[in-house]
């Protein structure tokens, strides 16, 4: 057969195809969520989520200390608080969770790179992302929540802080205050792009915030829209945003790849819980082989256009990467 091209010449051995290879992962790239919750000595599985836990802060070194040993230097701490109320005042407590867990860990960890998600939701009695003014979310005066939330992170120790709350004109009231408080070099990771999706489903469960009427369509985003994913994350980097985010992961490939190429920032993808349970669950009834799965899973983002990947399996990602299964 007379044929001058044969693409499977380099398809031929490992070595040849690692050589080849267009898509390269790192472990510095990897970010774990991780759950904090007030109390006192308890370690909870979450049990839709198995293998993940909620930990009180007294408890949580041990996590610490198996990633760091794992590779992995970045975490998102979640604050699960042991009162809600209306406005969701938890959030920026002084002894709150997450705020307790940021001064821990900067004593005890200080390799450890320390994100955290802003939002109400978690702290909120209704469990929407802010203040409500009836049955709505009201914007402008959740921006001056999640601004006091976002300080009161970066004053017990917040590296990085990263709203979650799809507010409109949440990047620049929360980088007003960083910077009238003097933090003008701490970074916002923004979760410019993150749908209304069913695939939070567990994360729900995990901190108790699933809304208690109605959903978060008026904030979060249609998933059928695309266009609407640039107005996003061009009005985040107009704002001010250090990195943008994609969410969830896997059905939203095309999106990574479209804000990849229309913006220069470095930009996140993060896959959510709904992911990570369905590939437990796939793997506990022997169905698919996990480890291949959640490989194959992170290599997608990297290969859309991901520089940064969060997702529960980052240990185990980052032991991959060491083994040479990917990478
Ligand atoms: C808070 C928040 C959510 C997630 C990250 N930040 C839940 C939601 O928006 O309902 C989801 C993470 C996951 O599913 O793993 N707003």
């Amino acid at each position: 057969m007379d044929l001058l091209y044969r693409p499977r010449r380099l398809r031929g051995s490992e070595v040849l195809r690692k050589m080849v290879r267009e898509t390269r992962v790192d472990a510095a790239s990897l970010i774990y969520p991780m759950f904090v919750m007030d109390g006192e000595d308890r370690v909870e599985e979450i049990s839709a989520l198995p293998g993940q836990y909620r930990y009180t802060v007294d408890r949580m070194d041990e996590a610490f200390a198996r990633l760091l040993s794992a590779g992995v230097q970045h975490v998102m701490l979640f604050g699960i608080p042991a009162h809600k109320d209306e406005l969701g005042s938890g959030a920026w407590a002084e002894d709150g969770a997450v705020q307790r867990a940021l001064r821990r860990a900067k004593e005890q960890f200080p390799a450890m790179h320390l994100i955290t998600d802003v939002c109400m939701c978690e702290y909120t009695s209704h469990g929407h992302c802010g203040a409500l003014c009836g049955r709505e979310v009201d914007n402008d005066k959740t921006l001056e929540l999640l601004s006091k939330t976002a300080l009161s992170h970066v004053r017990a120790g917040a590296d990085m802080v990263a709203p979650s709350d799809m507010m409109d004109g949440r990047i620049a009231a929360i980088r007003r205050t960083l910077d009238d408080n003097g933090f003008s070099g701490t970074p916002i990771m923004s979760y410019a792009v993150k749908y209304a999706s069913s695939f939070y489903g567990p994360f729900r469960e995990a901190a108790g915030s699933a809304p208690s009427f109605g959903d978060r369509k008026s904030y979060q985003m249609d998933y059928h829209n695309r266009r609407e994913a640039l107005k996003e994350a061009l009005l985040d980097v107009d704002e001010g945003a250090d990195i943008l985010m994609v969410k969830p992961a896997m059905s939203y490939l095309d999106l990574v790849r479209e804000v990849r190429d229309a913006t220069d920032l470095p930009l996140a993808v993060y896959s959510v819980s709904g992911e990570y349970a369905m590939v437990k669950a796939a793997a506990a009834n022997g169905w698919i082989d996990e480890d291949k799965i959640v490989c194959e899973m992170a290599v997608s983002a990297f290969r859309a256009g991901a520089d940064i990947y969060i997702s529960y399996y980052a240990a185990e990602l980052a032991r991959f990467i060491r083994e040479g299964r990917i990478g």
